[in-house]
């Protein structure tokens, strides 16, 4: 579908694979052990602009240039599309590659669409087997890969005759450990449920996370906090928030404004399975200053230590998100796999 309407006109094309993600390469220091030494980066999205060779778009993996749509689509025009991000690793060996929750991310790409009514073109398997194949063409031994899968909406019209096409880019990650971050709490708010959910995840509900990140970086943030409407803790741009307080593990609800997290479900079931309360509930913005430990949470964001809360200093050590990000990665890369994840090999 987006081949044909390319075919109509080239010239004035947008690509489909822009990647809108941190640059940043400076800071490195060491911080893993295992054999599988990460590398902490200064930047929290840490992917880089990369133009890979290929993107998977009309049922086929091909080359990424011919990756465009046409000016007059849905996707274009009203920024009609629902996406996910999803990672993976190389596993302990370097002989298999696995993809982390792909049912539970096609699931929740499922969600999003229905919520917009916009049709899925593809089964679970379909999907599978289309990571699968830009996994296969794209990746390289030692490097993990962050995958975007997007349901663009290529024909219809205000919700009449609506036909998404599913496009897949992937680029390359290095094995960073997520950077230690200062995040500020910004002035913008996440929408409710009742304007554009945030359940629904759709390029357009990442406007407001655009300008808040703008605004943090003049205020001297890599990632910021947004609050609900009730101006409660929602989620950051990128990422869910984590917080310890007296040895519990809170998160705010969905209910309060955030993504249905998939690496927040994974981050709930270690904590069970290490016998740390994990409790969903309510977040004041003032926790945020008095938190003994944060972490931002999300595929891409892994588990992210933060240093700083606006003007508010977190203490040095954060013990318990350490041991739960120490299990996470290494369940995520096979090193010591982990029943809260499940991974796909490709
Ligand atoms: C706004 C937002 N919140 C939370 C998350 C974390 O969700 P997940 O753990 O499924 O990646 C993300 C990451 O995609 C996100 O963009």
């Amino acid at each position: 579908m987006i081949h044909r309407q390319m075919g109509r006109q080239v010239a004035s094309s947008t690509t489909v694979g822009s990647l809108q993600t941190g640059q940043g390469q400076e800071n490195e220091k060491e911080v893993r052990r295992n054999g599988m030494t990460q590398t902490a980066k200064k930047s929290l999205y840490a992917l880089g602009l990369q133009q890979p060779r290929f993107a998977y778009f009309n049922g086929e993996v091909r080359p990424w240039e011919e990756a465009t749509l046409h000016v007059s689509c849905e996707a274009v025009n009203r920024g009609l599309n629902v996406f996910e991000g999803l990672k993976g690793y190389w596993q302990a060996g370097g002989v298999e590659f696995g993809i982390v929750e792909l049912r539970r991310h096609y699931d929740r790409l499922s969600r999003s669409a229905r919520l917009l009514h916009i049709p899925v073109p593809v089964s679970y398997e379909e999907f599978r087997d289309a990571c699968s194949k830009i996994v296969r063409a794209l990746y390289e031994p030692g490097k993990d890969m962050w995958i975007r899968a997007t349901l663009f909406v290529v024909e219809g019209h205000w919700g009449e005759s609506t036909v998404a096409d599913l496009v897949l880019t992937a680029y390359h990650q290095a094995k960073d450990a997520p950077a230690p971050v200062a995040v500020g709490v910004s002035t913008w708010q996440r929408s409710s449920d009742i304007s554009l959910s945030p359940r629904i995840k759709s390029s357009t509900n990442y406007q407001v996370a655009r300008l808040a990140r703008i605004e943090g970086k003049k205020r001297g943030f890599s990632e910021m906090i947004l609050l609900n409407q009730q101006g409660r803790v929602a989620e950051a741009t990128g990422a869910c928030v984590l917080l310890v307080r007296d040895g519990c593990v809170i998160t705010p609800p969905a209910s309060e404004g955030r993504l249905e997290s998939i690496t927040l479900e994974i981050v709930r079931k270690i904590c069970h399975s290490l016998a740390i309360p994990f409790i969903e509930r309510p977040v004041d913005r003032t926790e945020l200053h008095i938190a003994d430990e944060i972490r931002l949470v999300g595929t891409l964001a892994e588990l992210a230590p933060v240093t700083r809360v606006d003007e508010y200093e977190l203490p040095p050590t954060s013990p318990l998100t350490d041991l739960i990000a120490e299990t996470f990665w290494d369940a995520v890369r096979g090193v010591t796999p982990h029943p809260a994840v499940e991974l796909t090999f490709v």
